[in-house]
């Protein structure tokens, strides 16, 4: 017999998280026999969990805070993305029961803007990065593979931005946040990664003024879409893009592995996934 194929969303929480809606939707689309749920996994199990993720009865499942290392530190293989970040989200099973691991918050970060900004990478110029977590180290990592450099990285907590920096190396660079100013000048690309603007968060403060007029300008976060960041490039003509389809474009590469059909990000998923946004924020 055929066991029906499981995926799942490992972290611990998540009650939140948008996967089981948008890999639900793709096993509708395309007529799959396949579920895809919500597994919480407690901190003190996640080392477990993931050193055994064969016991699972799952075929993969997508990695969330905080296991993505813990995660990561439990696989055979692991993609280029994965080992230069040391961190997964995106977990399968081989075909000789090994653990394999990527990650596709870069690809995901990549496809967006693919879609939405086509040929925005044709000047691989300076590119500044706001923020120095783990969504940073997604984006430099895909900023770098697309050749843009230097990337240079301002956060609030410049011990952080070095840090990032060094693990990156060449073609990064990071600075105090209060230095922003002075490099806006040259920036072909903004992106904001910190936490700044989110609903129920601070506001982002800064001024766009010596931002060139065909910079493009993205924010990783989707909740609100439109965030005072993109409002105000937009009102100076700079182009835009939203963060909702990072979150579905990293999604894709799993889906495949777990389900065997590459799925399209088209815009029924982005208003199927708004709607539940905007039902539940
Ligand atoms: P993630 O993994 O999602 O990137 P994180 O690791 O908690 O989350 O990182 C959050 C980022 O947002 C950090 O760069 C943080 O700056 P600090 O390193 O100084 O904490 C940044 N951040 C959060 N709130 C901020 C604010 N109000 N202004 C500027 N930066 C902020």
């Amino acid at each position: 017999m055929i066991r029906r194929p499981r995926a799942a969303i490992t972290g611990w929480p998540v009650a939140h998280s948008r996967s089981p809606l948008v890999h639900g939707h793709w096993l509708k689309k395309y007529g799959l026999a396949g579920d895809y749920i919500r597994l919480p996994v407690a901190p003190e199990d996640a080392e477990r969990f993931y050193r055994h993720f064969g016991e699972s009865g799952l075929v993969g499942c997508n990695v969330t805070v905080p296991h993505k290392e813990t995660a990561a530190a439990a696989c055979d293989e692991l993609d280029e993305a994965a080992r230069a970040m040391g961190a997964v989200n995106t977990l399968w099973l081989d075909g000789d029961g090994r653990l394999c691991g990527a990650n596709t918050d870069g690809i995901g970060f990549l496809g967006n803007l693919d879609q939405r900004a086509p040929g925005w990478d044709a000047r691989p110029g300076p590119a500044v990065v706001l923020g120095a977590g783990g969504a940073a180290r997604a984006v430099v990592w895909a900023l770098r593979a697309r050749g843009f450099a230097p990337v240079k990285i301002f956060n609030r907590t410049t011990e952080k931005a070095s840090q990032l920096a060094d693990h990156f190396g060449f073609g990064v660079e990071a600075y105090p946040w209060d230095k922003l100013c002075e490099h806006l000048g040259q920036a072909a690309l903004l992106v904001n990664t910190t936490a700044a603007g989110m609903t129920g968060k601070p506001p982002l403060q800064i001024d766009l003024d010596g931002l060139p007029k065909d910079a493009l300008v993205t924010d990783i976060i989707y909740t609100p879409l439109e965030t005072d960041l993109l409002r105000q490039a937009a009102a100076r003509g700079n182009r835009t893009v939203d963060g909702l389809g990072m979150l579905l474009h990293q999604a894709a590469p799993g889906f495949e592995r777990w389900f065997g059909v590459r799925p399209e990000v088209d815009d029924e998923l982005r208003r199927i996934v708004l709607a539940d946004l905007g039902a539940t924020t």
